[in-house]
Order: C-alpha cells, then structure tokens, then sequence
C-alpha cells in the first residue's frame, strides 16, 4: 500500500498517515545489523494477525505506538523477558536504533510493524492485548491538522476492541491541547475510564520511568510538565 492510500478500518472509516518516514542514512554495521535482523522480527501482515504466534510462551502481551528512538520499548523489553512487545513505528531513523537496541541487549520479545499503527490495530483480535502505550504522540498543534492526531474515535474504538478488560491504554504527552484533546475523546467512550488517585497526579512519571528522547527534547525547549495518564479498559 502506498503512503498516499487511506488504510480502511473496521468501521469502514478512512484514515492516512501523516508523518516523516526517512532518517539519517545508517552507517555500514548498523545498515548490516538492520538488514539482517529486521525481517527476523519485522510483522507483515497478510489478513488478521494472532499475537500469540509470534510469542506463543508470553505471559502478556504489551503494544508501544510511535515508539521513536525505541528507550522506553528496548527498557521495558529488557525489565519484562515474559512479555511479548510489539513496538509500531514508520521512521526508518527510529526502526534502525529499536533494531541496533535489540541486537546490542539480545531481545527477543520484541517484533516491530514498521506502518501505520492502526492497520495493526484492525488486524488484531479482541480483547487480545494487555496494556498499549502511546508516548508523545506527534502534537499537530494547528487546528486544521487536528484530525491527524493519532487520537480519535476511530482508533480509540481499536484500542477499546484489542485492549483486555482489566487492561490499560497509556498516553502522555507535554501539550496541554493534545491532553485535553485524548480526555474529551476519552471521556466519551464507555470502555475507558479516567479516575485518577489524586488531582494532578496525572503529572506524575509512570513507575521507572525514564525520559524519552521526545520528553528530553520538550524539556530543552520549555516545556517542563507531562501529562501521564492510564486509562483502565472497564
Ligand atoms: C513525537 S515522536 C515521539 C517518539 C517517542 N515516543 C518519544 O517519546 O521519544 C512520535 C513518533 O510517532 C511515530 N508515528 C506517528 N504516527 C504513527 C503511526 N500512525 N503509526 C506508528 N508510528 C507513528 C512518528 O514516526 C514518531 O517517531
């Protein structure tokens, strides 16, 4: 499928990816090591995918979406060896360090589906996933570039759908829209809760939480405050 092609989801809505695909060109051994590993541990989907054949031994099974330079999927890949991670990124820059991170660590819990996020969402089984993390998504800031936030009722009924009961969705994010825009959105489904232990505890790390290259970058340029949500599966 091309970039320019709408991915059809379940709900027969259309929806386009909008985003930058290349990065920095690779040097010799880091090209090789992708080269070699990826289609080891790259997902191609041909129809609906089972997650639990590409882990048939995982206890549980966790997505990151827009994982980026791969800190906080190669981290908690390497905390939880029982647990089978899917990591969903199309910036070849950000697949490249993800694959380098899994050679240099030897993860195997980890396979990586390098398009659109939501066509591996609408390829999944129901309730099949345990916990799925979206780690400052693009902020598309403008108003008019709104609809291209990863957010929307079309990819929260997904989430709703492969998400567990008993499971969580994790958002953060430094934009105070984009954070407003996911509780509005969230707050209108009846699968997702948001009951936080406290007020502004939502500012608070996740547990072990490490900041991500994205995070470190918002915090150079100002932004000094995260929102950390998780939002339960009812
Ligand atoms: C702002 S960056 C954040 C990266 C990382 N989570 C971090 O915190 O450093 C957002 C990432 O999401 C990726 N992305 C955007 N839309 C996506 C989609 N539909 N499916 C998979 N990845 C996507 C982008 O390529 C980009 O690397």
């Amino acid at each position: 499928m091309s970039d320019h092609e709408l991915p059809k989801t379940r709900t027969g809505e259309a929806r386009a990816f909008f985003g930058r695909r290349s990065g920095k060109k690779l040097h010799g051994g880091q090209q090789a090591i992708v080269e070699n590993l990826l289609p080891q541990v790259e997902i191609k989907l041909e129809g609906a995918l089972d997650p639990k054949s590409l882990f048939p031994d995982a206890a549980r099974i966790v997505i990151e979406i827009g994982y980026g330079g791969g800190e906080h999927l190669a981290r908690k890949a390497a905390e939880a060896p029982d647990t089978g991670f899917i990591g969903c990124e199309v910036f070849t820059g950000g697949i490249g360090k993800m694959v380098q991170a899994m050679h240099a660590a030897n993860l195997t819990n980890v396979r990586l589906f390098t398009d659109d996020a939501l066509k591996l969402l609408v390829s999944l089984p129901d309730a099949a996933i345990d916990e799925v993390y979206l780690l400052y998504p693009d902020p598309w800031p403008k108003t008019r570039h709104h609809k291209r936030r990863f957010v929307s009722p079309t990819t929260l009924a997904e989430l709703a759908r492969v998400i567990r009961p008993g499971g969580f969705f994790h958002f953060a994010s430094d934009i105070d829209d984009y954070a407003d825009w996911t509780l509005a959105h969230i707050l209108r489904t009846t699968e997702f809760s948001f009951a936080p232990g406290a007020p502004g505890s939502w500012h608070e790390p996740y547990p072990g939480w490490k900041p991500t290259r994205y995070e470190q970058k918002a915090r150079r340029e100002g932004r000094m405050k995260s929102f950390y949500f998780s939002f339960p599966r009812a």
